[in-house]
Order: C-alpha cells, then structure tokens, then sequence
C-alpha cells in the first residue's frame, strides 16, 4: 500500500511540532508469526516487545501521551488460548511495570471495560494506577486500551452521564462536548493529534470514535512485530506536513 513517504526517505521530525497525543492500532501480529509458520501466539510476544521499544521512543522523543490499541471488545471472538496468551502477556508486562514506572516516570492508564478482566489482573491494574496517582502529570503516560472499544466506551459515558442527571447533579440541557469527553475513559487527555496503523488494514476497529474526530490518520503495511523507530518518525514526519483545518480556511 502506498502512503506520502513510500519508498522515500522520512526526511527529519520538527521536535517543536511533536503532537502531544500519539494513539497506535497495534495489528498485525497473527500475520507476522504464521509467515513465519510459527503460532498466532508468538506474534503477540513480538508485539509486546514493540510496544516496549516504541513506548520508550516516544517518551525519548518527547511525547506526552501514547495510547495503544491491546485488545478490543471484539477480539473475545479468538480462541480461548489466544486471548489467554494475551493476557499473559499483559500481566507480564504489569508486573515489570509494577517495578518500574516509578524509575522511568511513567504513568501508566488503562481504558476499557476492566469488569470481565481477571481478578489478577485487575489487581495489578490498580497497583500501576495508583503509582501512576503519585508520579507528576507532565510525565508521560501510556494509555492501554483492553477489553475496550469506542461505542462501549461512549455508552458507559452515557450511562454514567444519565444517571448522574437522573441524580439531579447534571442537566441534560447543559451538557457539550467538553462536559461530555469528561466521562470518557480518556476524561483529561487531549485528543490524538495522530492515530498510526500499521498492517495494511485502512479501518478503525471501534478505535477511539468520539476522540478521532479530527485527527490525523496515518496507514502503514508494516507488521505491528516489525513496526520500529523510523516507522514513528515517518508517521510524524506526515502529520507535519499535513494541512489540519478543522474546518475552517486558510
Ligand atoms: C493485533 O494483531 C493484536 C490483537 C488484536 C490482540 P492481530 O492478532 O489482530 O494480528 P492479525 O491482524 O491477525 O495479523
Ligand atoms: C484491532 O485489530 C484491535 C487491536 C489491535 C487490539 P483487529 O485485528 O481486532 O481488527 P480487525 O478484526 O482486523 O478489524
Ligand atoms: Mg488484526
């Protein structure tokens, strides 16, 4: 698949136009281990390996927020040793986390719907969250999506949303989309500026749907396993020569 920079050099990141909010669909996994006729499962090994080297890089770079895309409502649908391996691999990477995050300043978030998570992994969730509540908000901080998908996260807003006007303490009349992002799961954390996939897959998945309303897209036929820096860089090399309008005219 073509995009702006196929076959060309990345040309140089601006590190004084770095968007703020990079988020990362990171498919391509499944793929990358049957090519090499090894089991669907370890491709998501590889993948978790990529999301540690390209969580280290934004931060490097000096992205604030990164937010990746580990598992939707949707994926439930896999084999049950699929999904099992994915969570093994979450709680692994917790549990580093766990030891960690405190050293490097990483604040660590989850979105999604945790209730049908394991109570072990829930538990670990916490733990991340509540070294997260003592690190400083300007550090950066990974955003993992699990068990998450943007129309379930909109409805839990609403729901929420409803019963706080059926509370009295919310007007329907008074509600915009600032109140309104304030429910989200990403309640606080600005909108992505660029939303990078990797795969050759041109779709959203159910991927941050309130939040992608005018962010940048960026499609690469990479491999999530094989995903690496220069990838990172040419995506923002493209955002920065994109023309974001938000509507209005130059
Ligand atoms: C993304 O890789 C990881 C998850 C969805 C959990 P896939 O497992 O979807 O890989 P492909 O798309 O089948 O290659
Ligand atoms: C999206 O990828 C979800 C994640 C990467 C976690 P999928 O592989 O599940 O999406 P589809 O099935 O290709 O749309
Ligand atoms: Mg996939």
């Amino acid at each position: 698949m073509a995009n702006e920079f196929s076959g060309k050099q990345a040309g140089q990141v601006d590190k004084s136009r770095l968007p703020r909010h990079i988020a990362i669909i990171m498919d391509g996994n499944g793929r990358w281990a049957t090519r090499r006729g090894l089991p669907r499962t370890a491709g998501h090994k590889a993948g978790a390996e990529t999301f540690r080297k390209i969580a280290t890089y934004c931060k490097d770079l000096g992205i604030q927020y990164l937010t990746v895309y580990a598992f939707s409502t949707e994926n439930w649908k896999r084999s049950e040793t699929e999904v099992g391996a994915i969570m093994t691999l979450l709680k692994k990477y917790l549990l580093e986390a766990i030891d960690s995050m405190e050293r490097d300043s990483i604040r660590l978030k989850f979105f999604g719907d945790m209730t049908p998570i394991s109570p072990e992994l829930r538990a670990l969730a916490h733990e991340t969250d509540e070294i997260t509540e003592h690190l400083d908000r300007r550090d950066f901080q990974a955003n993992i999506c699990l068990n998450y998908g943007g129309r379930d996260e909109i409805l839990r807003a609403v729901r929420r949303f409803a019963a706080d006007c059926a509370a009295g303490t919310r007007k329907p009349e008074k509600l915009d989309d600032v109140a309104f992002s304030g429910y989200l799961d990403s309640a606080g954390i600005p909108d992505p500026e660029l939303i990078i996939r990797p795969s050759g897959e041109l779709r959203l998945s159910n991927f941050l749907l309130w939040q992608c309303a005018y962010s940048e897209f960026y499609f690469t036929d990479a491999l999530w396993p094989d995903f690496d820096e220069a990838e990172i860089d040419r995506a923002i090399v493209a955002y920065q020569n994109r023309d974001r309008r938000f509507g209005g005219v130059k």
